[in-house]
């Protein structure tokens, strides 16, 4: 089990490219699976999630090569609809594999993902709207079996959810007919799957907007070659650790209009933010000021997967900090570490109420998710002494070598393989 030793205290500087988005590559790659063709994907991150669905994909009969940031799946033999139980359990998005499969062969056979550390995460809303587009839906125990084609028509979500807004995507693709899908997810990231799906040749329009129109009946064979979009999440989790560790770096690949309510936030907390094309440089205020009242929402909104970074963060403002998780039910599993390494956080219903400043002192803790395990980083970042961030396989989920990108910016955290 490999862990993050880090020396918290040394400022940050320098210059970080920002890789391809996790939450991009994820349906992409699922979404490779509707058109047969050879399709390169670049900028794919490497990291255990994409892993994952490289072994799915080469589950059900694609060939597939990971070099460097560039991603090569042949999909022209696809051959199973199932995607193995044991598979779905180490990962949730292979859930967007139902809408790829019934793409291009008409069924598909998944299993439930069931809930993880940051909520029940159930997927009925999915469920939901391929019953609305025609499809025969029938479970049995843990495993979902779908099949059909869509008919085409209207199907309206009944919360703009990211994943459900790309399965239904997809699955539209099945009919010959046209289906507007209503009240979306308008995530920088559907865009990008929209994106990727023209390469491919697909009818798809509307993305970013909350009405999304696919038309299908198109089964060509055609290759493709994509560029993922840049990763805001990774981002956003760079600018707050120069923000803990105090310093000023410059990232490349990155516009601020994907991210401009973390920018608000972090220019409200005294940073000094400056854009130049798809660069965007950030300087560390002296002393991390409060932000009063945060909440996560859907995008434009505050992101969810950025309020575990903030409330690290936060633990270094004076004064009361306010966040409310509006997406997630219980997504504030690093408050209980941060508390070991001396803040002092308590969680009301959906809000965390963070009183600062309280110093932070060196400590071993436990990633127990993805952004939670990143926030503990911050933590060492800016605590005093040694920090040990314990089963960064959480980390490794949607991070390319985190530890490597702070050590170019000159953040003293090694990684080590405990027993
Ligand atoms: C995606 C992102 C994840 C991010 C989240 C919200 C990927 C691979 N993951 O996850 O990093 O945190 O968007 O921006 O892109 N819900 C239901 N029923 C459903 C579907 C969702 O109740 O059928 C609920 C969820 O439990 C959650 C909320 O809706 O409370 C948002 O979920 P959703 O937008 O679907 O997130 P994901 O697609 O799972």
């Amino acid at each position: 089990m490999d862990c993050y030793h880090i020396r918290g205290g040394v400022p940050l500087r320098g210059e970080y490219r920002i890789k391809g988005a996790k939450n991009s590559a994820l349906p992409i790659l699922a979404a490779a699976v509707a058109r047969s063709g050879k399709h390169e994907i670049h900028d794919c991150p490497r990291i255990g999630d994409v892993l994952v669905m490289e072994e799915i994909l080469k589950s059900l009969g694609a060939v597939t090569s990971f070099e460097g940031n560039c991603f090569s799946i042949d999909t022209e033999n696809i051959e199973k609809t199932l995607v193995p139980g044991e598979i779905m359990s180490k990962m949730r998005s292979s859930v967007f594999l139902m809408g790829s499969l019934l793409a291009r062969c008409g069924e598909a056979t998944i299993h439930r993902p069931g809930g993880c550390r940051i909520g029940k995460r159930p997927i009925d809303i999915h469920i939901e709207g391929l019953k609305q587009m025609g499809f025969t839906v029938e479970t049995h125990d843990e495993e979902i079996r779908c099949s059909g084609k869509a008919r085409g028509g209207r199907v309206r979500l009944t919360y703009p959810s990211v994943g459900a807004t790309e399965n239904l995507m997809m699955a539209a693709l099945s009919g010959e007919e046209e289906t507007v899908i209503e009240n979306c997810a308008r995530e920088p990231e559907i865009v990008d799957l929209q994106g990727f799906m023209r390469t491919c040749g697909f009818d798809v329009a509307g993305a970013g907007t909350g009405s999304i129109v696919v038309r299908g009946g198109d089964r060509r064979r055609t290759d493709s070659m994509y560029f993922i979009v840049e990763d805001r999440i990774e981002a956003a989790t760079y600018m707050a650790a120069v923000m803990a560790a105090k310093g000023q770096a410059v990232f490349h690949n990155i516009r601020c209009e994907l991210m401009k309510e973390v920018l608000k936030v972090y220019e409200r907390m005294g940073a000094v933010v400056r854009s130049f094309g798809n660069a965007i440089e950030i300087i560390a205020p002296e002393r991390i000021k409060s932000p009063g009242f945060v909440v996560t929402e859907p995008f434009p909104g505050f992101p969810t997967d950025c309020q575990p970074q903030l409330v690290t963060l936060c633990t270094g403002a004076g004064g009361l900090t306010t966040i409310r998780e509006e997406v997630f039910d219980s997504r504030f599993t690093h408050k209980k570490e941060l508390i070991k390494m001396g803040a002092n956080i308590e969680i009301c219903g959906k809000n965390a109420i963070i009183k600062g400043k309280t110093p932070l002192r060196g400590a071993e803790v436990y990633a127990a998710d993805l952004r939670g395990g990143a926030a503990l980083v911050l933590a060492g970042l800016m605590a005093e002494g040694e920090t040990v961030v314990k089963d960064i396989y959480h980390i490794d989920r949607g991070y390319e070598n985190l530890d490597e990108g702070l050590k170019q910016l000159g953040g003293i955290i090694e990684r080590r393989t405990s027993d």
